[in-house]
């Protein structure tokens, strides 16, 4: 397993149901949820749809909200590489009405079926992949008439952006070793049960000095926040600190350092996943890169859009039939 792997997989695991999930806390909304809607709309009743870079099944979810309003019958599939909640997969499955099959810890180059495909999806997810292989399987698996929709990062889109400056926001922290800075400071404090833990505690000039390299550090990080609409990943450390101090002040050091190592841990992660989206992220010229690559697998661009919620791009919509 890679570091991106193992990092979506700490993901999944925690049950999100998008990859932007602070935006999209509950599963995808508005314009989004609209665009997929558009194509299962066009499919027949129990044709085959098959998602890949599922995640924990989002495209899936909406497809099975379409089949119970519209009364329809799909046959769902659903591929992703990582490890994903199963309690949320088997959630989908028992609310889906007609067949349900998900492969995780499956790669879509790596993927083989007899079947044929009447709606191949991928959302944020194509891009990902190894499109010199991914593309072609697109190919075989539609059926004559079916269509392939990906809504893909680009890097006009907020998304984009945000992951960029949450990234610039992870490197500072790391470069002014917060983590450490803060662990040094909990273990020269020690448990503090007794009262006379405090007492010494309040002798300690060592533990004035990283109190002290703690504060700067803090100081440097909140300058660096105002320049952020979003600073999200600043306040992480900011919330860290106002747990140890006072709502874990009675745990023991220990019990305080690994809860520090647990939180770097989830920081580092969702790091990888930031910079693994960044470096998928398409400019218009790899676009016409990927376009040209799906030409010759045997595909034919019908659709090319940008993909607009609340004002913001979001994504591109880019739609294929088979020549
Ligand atoms: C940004 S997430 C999108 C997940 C989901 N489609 C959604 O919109 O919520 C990208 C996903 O692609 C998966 N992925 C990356 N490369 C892959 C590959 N080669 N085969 C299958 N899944 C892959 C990652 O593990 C990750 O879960």
């Amino acid at each position: 397993m890679t570091n991106f792997d193992s990092a979506w997989s700490d993901f999944w695991s925690e049950g999100n149901l998008s990859s932007l999930n602070t935006t999209f806390d509950d599963g995808y909304d508005g314009s989004i949820k609209q665009m997929w809607n558009d194509s299962f709309v066009k499919l027949d009743d129990n044709a085959r749809l098959l998602d890949l870079c599922s995640g924990n099944g989002s495209i899936l979810k909406l497809a099975i909200e379409f089949c119970q309003t519209n009364e329809k019958s799909l046959e769902l599939n659903g591929i992703e590489a990582a490890k994903v909640s199963e309690s949320t997969i088997q959630e989908l499955k028992e609310s889906h009405q007609g067949i349900f099959n998900f492969y995780s810890e499956t790669k879509v180059e790596k993927f083989v079926s007899e079947k044929q495909y009447s709606l191949v999806t991928s959302q944020y997810g194509i891009e990902y992949t190894d499109w010199s292989e991914t593309l072609p399987l697109v190919a075989n698996l539609l059926k004559q008439d079916g269509e392939a929709a990906f809504f893909i990062h680009t890097d006009s889109s907020i998304v984009y952006n945000i992951a960029q400056d949450e990234l610039v926001q992870f490197e500072k922290i790391m470069s002014l070793k917060f983590f450490v800075a803060l662990k040094k400071l909990v273990r020269e404090m020690g448990d503090l049960t007794r009262p006379e833990d405090v007492e010494k505690l309040k002798q300690s000039k060592k533990a004035d000095k990283y109190r002290n390299d703690v504060n700067e550090i803090l100081a440097q990080l909140q300058e660096l926040a105002g320049a952020y609409q979003n600073a999200n990943i600043i306040y992480n450390c900011f919330e860290l600190v106002n747990a140890i101090m006072k709502d874990k002040k009675q745990e023991s050091a220990k019990d305080k350092e690994v809860f520090i190592k647990k939180t770097q841990q989830q920081l580092e992660h969702n790091a990888q996943r930031l910079q693994n989206m960044v470096d998928s992220t398409l400019t218009r010229m790899q676009r016409e890169e990927f376009i040209n690559m799906a030409k010759s697998a045997g595909l034919e661009l019908t659709f090319s859009q940008d993909v607009l919620e609340k004002g913001f791009v979001v994504g591109h919509q880019l739609k294929f039939n088979k020549s």
